[in-house]
């Protein structure tokens, strides 16, 4: 087994804006696979504003059903889980819902939280701290490259990033030279860097972990990859990076 792990995507079926039906979805998980990726965390979008926690979970694990059945019957050799991509929302750290939102491993609760498009304020990282600290979760903040140009005041970003969260990057970032500067300097600097897709479909925003994993190893070098895939593969299997 390569050990690619794709830690965000939408290719549940007809849960939210990703995949739309299974041919779809089945489309989507054979281009996984020709890229070598053979771990997945499907992530649906989950915002509690506009939906009811029970309503989300039980799509959700209509969907994951279904999707396994597919993957029995097609024989993929690609391991998956379920968890969410959940929006932030004032009182998120209070949630009851979150426990049902994370990825499960034996010993830990990985909650991944998708950050607002706006200025970061105060309120916002004491919310994450107490997700980590009193909530005890694993926190990974998702595709925090779409947030930095919103952050004109750095100091509650930078406070975030002092906190033990795990920064996911998208593999498309890495396709364009005007995107991808933030993530090969993270990665560089060595913050807890993981990858996801974000796929959503197989036309605009397709599959393309081999891409962006090309891009790496090229200007950083196999070791900064390898250093992405140990700590994905101790993040599937413990649920911390430590
Ligand atoms: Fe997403």
């Amino acid at each position: 087994m390569s050990e690619i792990y794709d830690f965000h995507c939408h290719i549940l079926p007809g849960i939210d804006d990703g995949s739309r039906d299974i041919e779809m979805t089945d489309a989507m998980l054979r281009a996984e696979e020709e890229q070598g990726v053979d771990h997945i965390l499907f992530t649906p979008h989950f915002y509690a504003q506009q939906q009811s926690g029970s309503e989300f979970l039980r799509h959700r694990g209509n969907a994951f059903d279904k999707v396994k059945g597919l993957i029995d019957s097609k024989g993929y050799a690609i391991e998956t889980r379920a968890a969410a991509e959940t929006y932030f929302f004032k009182g998120i750290s209070e949630a009851g819902i979150l426990d049902d939102l994370c990825m499960h491993t034996d010993s830990a609760q990985v909650l991944f939280v998708e950050m607002p498009f706006t200025q970061w304020r105060r309120s916002m990282y004491q919310e994450v701290k107490a997700l980590i600290e009193k909530r005890q979760f694993t926190v990974v903040l998702v595709h925090i490259e779409r947030f930095y140009k919103f952050q004109k005041d750095k100091t509650i970003w930078d406070q975030i990033f002092s906190l033990p969260v795990i920064a996911q990057h998208n593999a498309g970032i890495y396709k364009g030279l005007m995107t991808r500067g933030l993530g090969l300097r993270t990665i560089k600097e060595h913050w807890p860097v993981i990858l996801g897709s974000d796929a959503h479909n197989t036309t605009s925003r397709p599959c393309n972990m081999a891409d962006g994993r090309r891009v790496i190893e090229k200007k950083l070098g196999t070791a900064a990859l390898s250093r992405i895939d140990n700590r994905s593969r101790r993040l599937w299997t413990d649920g911390t990076i430590n």
